[in-house]
């Protein structure tokens, strides 16, 4: 196990092994490639994973970034692993897709990663020629205070959307047709992304469609139509 440096994420968590700057440019290499294969098979949308404690991540935190070289210190240094990574893939990528990188736009910890550094990172990844962030947060620290609730990390997508000026994706326990509406709406996001409603409910779209007035905007089995 590797990372930016040797420090382990909790007293029960293995000590990653700090990485070399060749083993940095290997792992570029690898999303690079990663990339070319996804666009081969035919995928319509790539994201690079930027958050909940993954590489990239513990990169840009100063939680778990303590290294001296140019991959650490600074907020520069910190987020160099993630803009580096991201341009090479950029480049492998058609330009008429979308790509987005999701992102933990807090560690809701003291002395961690916040949202004021979210937005300027967004800002930099825009100009990297990135579509969206998918606003996530933490994942790094076991001692994170998150206040969950319903839509709880909408306020990050609203944010980076206001202050970066890039299209945004709110993520988290959005349950209902009239929420994601509102927020769509309202300019709070540009899309609203669901993982545990849709295992629930795999009709979730449908449901939604109807409660929000637009259930004519979905395709309907031929069979179904006359009573739709
Ligand atoms: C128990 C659990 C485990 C998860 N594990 C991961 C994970 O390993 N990697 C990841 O990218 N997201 C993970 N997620 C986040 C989901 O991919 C998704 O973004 C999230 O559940 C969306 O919020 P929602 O389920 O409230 O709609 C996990 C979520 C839950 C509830």
């Amino acid at each position: 196990m590797v990372g930016p440096s040797a420090l382990p994420f909790s007293k029960q968590s293995r000590t990653p092994v700090e990485l070399t700057i060749d083993e940095i440019r290997e792992i570029q290499e690898s999303f690079r490639v990663a990339t070319i294969r996804a666009r081969e098979a035919g995928f319509q949308w790539v994201e690079f994973h930027a958050a909940h404690g993954y590489l990239a991540h513990s990169f840009y935190s100063p939680l778990s970034n303590k290294r001296g070289d140019k991959y650490g210190g600074s907020f520069e240094n910190r987020i160099r692993f993630t803009l580096e990574t991201v341009r090479s893939m950029r480049r492998e990528w058609p330009e008429e897709l979308p790509f987005s990188v999701h992102l933990s736009c807090s560690d809701w910890v003291e002395g961690g990663w916040t949202i004021e550094d979210s937005i300027e990172l967004s800002k930099r990844l825009k100009t990297e020629g990135v579509d969206l962030i998918d606003c996530s947060f933490g994942g790094n620290a076991i001692d994170a205070k998150i206040p969950v609730g319903a839509g709880y990390q909408v306020p990050f997508a609203e944010a980076i959307r206001q202050s970066a000026e890039m299209l945004t994706a709110a993520v988290g326990m959005i349950t209902k047709g009239m929420q994601a509406d509102e927020l769509i709406r309202n300019g709070r996001a540009d899309l609203v992304l669901l993982g545990r409603e849709m295992l629930r409910d795999p009709y979730w779209p449908l449901r939604a469609a109807q409660e929000v007035h637009q259930k004519d905007a979905l395709p309907v089995p031929p069979q179904y139509e006359r009573a739709w």
